[in-house]
């Protein structure tokens, strides 16, 4: 009984110290991709930068897609790629994956992503 009362402050302060170690390891890689995409990030409004991944999971982070049915949007005139998404978001450009997509951007969303990712270097 004895024993384990004073196990039990040793016990939380081992997680304690592992926690704060993994906290530390994490901090510490998080702040190398953050680093190298500071500038492109610091541009987007915080709901643009949440939805990111999402799209750069279909279309890739650079814009350059691997899956063949899914378009570049890198090196695309920003233009064309807002006027696609308010296309989309209108059902005047008819995409299953896309419509859900585009419905909850706003004006200041779309434009922001149009220029992220059509001032990106395309392919070539
Ligand atoms: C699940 C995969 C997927 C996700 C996630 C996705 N897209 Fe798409 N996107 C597509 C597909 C597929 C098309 C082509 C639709 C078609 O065939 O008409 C497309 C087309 C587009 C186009 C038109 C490109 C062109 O050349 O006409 C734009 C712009 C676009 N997506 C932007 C986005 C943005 C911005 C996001 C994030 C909000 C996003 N997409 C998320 C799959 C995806």
């Amino acid at each position: 009984m004895i024993k384990s009362r004073w196990n039990k402050p040793a016990a939380l302060l081992a997680l304690m110290t592992a926690a704060m170690t993994v906290h530390a390891a994490t901090s510490a890689t998080a702040a190398t991709p953050s680093a190298t995409t500071a500038p492109a990030a610091q541009k987007l409004p915080d709901q643009v930068a949440a939805i990111l991944p999402l799209c750069a999971s279909c279309h890739g982070v650079d814009g350059i897609s691997s899956v063949a049915l899914y378009p570049n949007l890198a090196g695309q005139k920003p233009e064309y790629l807002a006027k696609q998404l308010r296309d989309f978001k209108a059902a005047r450009r008819d995409d299953a994956v896309m419509r859900p997509m585009a419905e909850p951007l706003d004006d200041a969303a779309i434009e922001a992503l149009s220029r992220h990712f059509g001032t990106m270097p395309g392919a070539h």
